[in-house]
């Protein structure tokens, strides 16, 4: 079966999203200081209409959907995903391949067909650790505002935190992971000794760190959780009222925590989003009761026991949201007319702050830079990149204004079937050689 669906086809989906096509008229970047609304907003256009390539384009279509199939019995790495390729302010490139909900068990039987859902363009999946990104963003525009300081110690925040040789903390070793803190919280704050949300905090603000802070990297969700804590105290809201105010200044209608982790139909976007884990069988009884596939409610263990709303994770997102977000940065920091982050800030998310830890690769706040198993060919020192677990990237090129964000739901229906690095790589190679390089 074909179920492809191409932006190359893109009048087909110009109307099919309701938006004009408007392949010529391409803004030239730098004036975003008195943008009028609209004018620094993503639009559709054809890749010729910013000197790219169509060929590699189709390509990438083509590659992505044979990633859904399997190869030699094997089972695919991914068994749908949606991809959104962006350049000079123009998408150039968004389509769905495979399925977003697929298999029957945990050993890969496939639904009878009338019960399989193929991926589309509004599919929604849970972002995992791309949620880190946004709370990047959101700690971000506290620091425009003066609220918070990066050279500040956590515990100038969150007394409670200068516990066990943490007192030295700083916002920016959270979010360069260069704490110390353990990858996460041991045991996970989803097992029965912890009874609410308060001592699940007590146990993040309680955590030793394995090394001492400042001196090496080691990428960490309890970074992420501590900074939830840190924004919460700050801003006197919740992380999940605090992004919406960003989502919303960014128009981004389908990005959102699932808070109280509700399931099934009784969650609005439950039809939409695509099936993930059989995690019970997966990871045992420990894992949380919950019904089987997780589909709708936070995949990772952690953020489900904060109730679905962490900084780490817990954000479900599109595509083309994310591709907002993605070309706010490459405004330096404006998105339909308005101020997101202070440019400097933005400078922040494409600057190596790791250089003098040993050990550690080249990070960004937040991201992770030249990175070439997230990025492939697009990797440079001014490119940021994520991963989420779930089988989510992003990419950002700030030199040539291009983004490639790619959402798979690679842990359906299990995480053990492997990563889909590979797949991550091949979208930048396409993207590269419709840029006309040579990879
Ligand atoms: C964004 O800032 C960078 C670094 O200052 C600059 O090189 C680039 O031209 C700016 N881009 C836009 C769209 O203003
Ligand atoms: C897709 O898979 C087919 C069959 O294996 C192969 O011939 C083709 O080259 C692949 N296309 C891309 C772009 O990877
Ligand atoms: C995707 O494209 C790359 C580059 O041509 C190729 O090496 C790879 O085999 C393709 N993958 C699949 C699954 O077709
Ligand atoms: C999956 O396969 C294993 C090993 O063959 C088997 O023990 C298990 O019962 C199967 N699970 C399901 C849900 O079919
Ligand atoms: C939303 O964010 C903007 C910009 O940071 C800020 O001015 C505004 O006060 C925020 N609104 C709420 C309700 O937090």
């Amino acid at each position: 079966m074909m179920n492809v669906r191409s932006a190359l086809g893109l009048s087909l989906l110009a109307l099919a999203i309701g938006q004009p096509l408007t392949s010529t008229a391409v803004e030239t970047p730098g004036q975003h200081q008195n943008t009028p609304a609209g004018a620094d907003e993503l639009k559709f256009g054809l890749p010729e209409s910013v000197g790219m390539l169509r060929g590699p384009l189709e390509q990438l279509v083509a590659n992505m959907t044979n990633y859904t199939q399997p190869a030699n019995e094997d089972i695919p790495p991914e068994p749908g995903s949606v991809t959104i390729i962006g350049h000079q302010g123009t998408i150039v490139s968004y389509f769905a391949v495979g399925h977003a909900d697929l298999y029957a068990d945990v050993n890969g039987t496939h639904l009878p067909p009338e019960q399989q859902e193929v991926a589309t363009v509004d599919t929604i999946y849970d972002m995992a650790s791309l949620t880190k990104i946004f709370t990047t963003i959101a700690a971000l525009q506290q620091v425009d505002s003066r609220k918070l300081a990066l050279d500040a110690t956590v515990a100038s925040y969150l007394p409670a935190f200068a516990v066990n040789g943490k007192e030295s903390i700083t916002i920016q070793m959270l979010m360069t992971h260069t704490s110390g803190m353990q990858a996460d919280p041991r045991p996970g704050l989803y097992a029965p000794e912890f009874k609410n949300r308060k001592q699940r905090v007590e146990a993040i603000l309680s955590q030793t760190p394995v090394s001492t802070p400042g001196t090496a990297y080691l990428y960490s969700d309890l970074n992420y959780m501590t900074l939830m804590l840190v924004l919460e105290t700050v801003t006197c809201q919740p992380l999940d009222a605090l992004m919406a105010n960003l989502t919303n200044q960014l128009g981004m209608g389908d990005t959102f925590f699932n808070h109280g982790n509700i399931e099934g139909p009784a969650n609005p976007y439950y039809e939409r989003t695509a099936a993930q884990e059989f995690q019970i069988d997966v990871q045992g009884e420990g894992a949380p009761k919950r019904p089987q596939p997780v589909r709708g409610s936070v995949h990772d263990e952690n953020a489900w026991a904060l109730d679905g709303v962490s900084g780490h994770a817990g954000l479900f997102s599109t595509v083309l949201d994310t591709a907002k977000l993605c070309q706010m940065m490459l405004n330096n920091g404006t998105y339909n007319g308005q101020r997101i982050l202070e440019a400097s800030a933005v400078d922040m998310l494409f600057h190596n702050f790791n250089g003098e830890v040993v050990d550690s690769p080249a990070r960004s706040l937040g991201f992770e830079l030249d990175k070439y198993a997230t990025a492939g060919p697009l990797a440079g020192e001014r490119t940021a990149s994520h991963t989420g677990f779930t089988g989510t990237s992003m990419v950002v090129e700030r030199d040539s204004g291009t983004f490639a964000v790619h959402f798979a739901n690679r842990v359906h229906a299990s995480r053990e079937w492997g990563v889909n690095g590979e797949v991550r790589e091949m979208v930048g190679y396409w993207v590269a050689r419709a840029l006309g390089r040579e990879v």
